[in-house]
């Protein structure tokens, strides 16, 4: 089990491309089903999620070529409508193929793509919808079989909770649906917003990604189209966390500022210095960070709660306390643990996270068991006095690509081993 090797407090600079986002590629690669053609998808990161998902393509019959960060995706050959358990379970986001599946060939039969390791993941709004759009799904033994045999149709979706996945699964099915389709209440994310571009490009027509309102007119067929993922805005935040505990000053390339809003916000607070240009954001942290005061995670265009982990951890060593409140997941803050392991004060009650600044971390033996928080075990070690080892970074190559490549790149003292 490979494990990272920190030594801290050394200053980052310099500039860095920030990757292609993962949560805007998974909803791609999935709505490439329903083309016909050849797909090239620019800006794709390597990561082992994005690996899962063409690993499921190509059991459905896909044909999938990568090349460096662009793929080339064919799905006219598509006939299977299973995806095997041992492929479901690489990969949570894994489910948003039940909608491409079933508008694609009318069946999807997938097991339930279970929970992770930060809560529960309930698909209960996902069914609904797809069962409102005339699907019909039976739940048996931890599988899904569900059955579309004339198609679906246009329907009013009124999402009880703007959930990104139940959106993009909606909006994927409702391409080929005859009729219209309208979600309301229905996520705002940039990378629906991606999606959206990449589904319209191939014919499709959706209107209003971005707002609560999102409107798809079904169409009969859609045809490939090239698309470049854009910039991973949870990996800009977690370089920028980076950057502000070893008070550095780095240039984030491809990074889109509007889509870091709440997240610069936070960090102007805390007396970081963000200047936005054509060549990218330049972010520069004071020697000390002041108080991060309360941060909410929302839904977007609030402060995402994928920023929490990394965040918190830039907060440990802030000259004052920070609040923050974990609004999305029930179980998000299994870093803490580790962070405390490596000096910081920190009291989690619930939903509740208060971090109490301390002058300095220290290097420790860490384990990381999710995704972000592997990414804040790296934030807090690169600021920490001494070395750190941090296990579990299989987590951490979910969705961060080479990351201990790019922040040795800016000058970080870190090795896999
Ligand atoms: C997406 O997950 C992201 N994953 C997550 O990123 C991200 O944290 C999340 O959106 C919120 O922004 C991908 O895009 C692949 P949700 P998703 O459906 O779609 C509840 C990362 O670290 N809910 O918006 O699963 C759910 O329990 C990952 O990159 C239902 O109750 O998120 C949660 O409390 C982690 N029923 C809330 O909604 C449903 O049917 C948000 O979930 C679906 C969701």
């Amino acid at each position: 089990m490979s494990r990272l090797l920190v030594t801290g407090r050394q200053k980052l600079s310099g500039e860095t491309y920030v990757q292609g986002a993962k949560n805007s590629a998974l909803p791609i690669l999935a709505a490439t089903i329903l083309t016909k053609g050849e797909n090239v998808i620019y800006n794709c990161p390597e990561l082992s999620d994005v690996e899962a998902s063409l690993g499921i393509l190509r059991y459905l019959g896909c044909d999938v070529r990568r090349s460096g960060q662009t793929l080339l995706v064919k799905a006219d050959d598509v006939k299977n409508y299973e995806i095997p358990d041992v492929l479901m379970r690489k990969t949570r986001s894994s489910i948003v193929f039940l909608g491409a599946v079933l508008a694609r060939t009318g069946r999807a039969k997938l097991s339930f793509p279970g929970g992770c390791e930060i809560g529960p993941r309930p698909i209960d709004l996902h069914l609904k919808a797809l069962r409102e759009m005339g699907a019909v799904i039976k739940e048996k033994h931890g599988y899904l079989d569900c059955y579309a045999s004339s198609g679906l149709k246009g329907t009013r979706v009124a999402l009880s909770f703007p959930s990104v996945g139940a959106t993009e699964d909606i909006m994927i099915a409702a391409c080929l649906a005859k009729g219209t389709t309208t979600i309301t209440n229905a996520a705002q994310e940039p990378e629906i917003c991606d999606l959206a571009d990449f589904l319209n490009k191939c014919g499709a027509k959706i209107y209003g990604a971005g707002e609560g309102v999102v409107v798809i007119d079904g169409v009969t067929a859609l045809n490939s189209t090239a698309h470049t993922i854009i910039a991973d805005r949870i990996v800009a935040a977690t370089l920028m966390s980076c950057a502000a505990t070893t008070g550095s000053e780095i240039l984030l390339k491809g990074a889109v500022a509007s889509h870091l809003a709440s997240i610069i916000t936070v960090f102007e607070d805390s007396d970081c210095k963000i200047k936005i240009s054509d060549k990218g954001i330049r972010f520069s942290a004071p020697e000390r960070l002041s108080t991060m005061h309360t941060v909410r995670t929302m839904p977007y265009p609030g402060f995402p709660t994928d920023a929490q982990a990394p965040l918190l951890a830039a907060s440990c060593v802030a000259n004052g306390t920070s609040v923050f409140v974990e609004n999305i997941f029930e179980n998000r803050y299994r870093h803490i643990s580790e962070l405390i392991r490596m000096g910081a004060s920190i009291k989690a009650e619930g939903r509740v996270a208060v971090v109490e600044g301390v002058e300095s971390l220290y290097g420790a033996s860490v384990e990381a068991v999710d995704l972000r928080g592997a990414a804040s075990l790296v934030v807090a070690a690169l600021g920490a006095e001494g070395e750190s080892e941090i296990s579990g970074i299989k987590y951490l190559e979910r969705g961060y690509e080479n990351f201990e490549v790019v922040l040795s790149e800016l000058g970080a003292d870190i090795k896999k081993i």
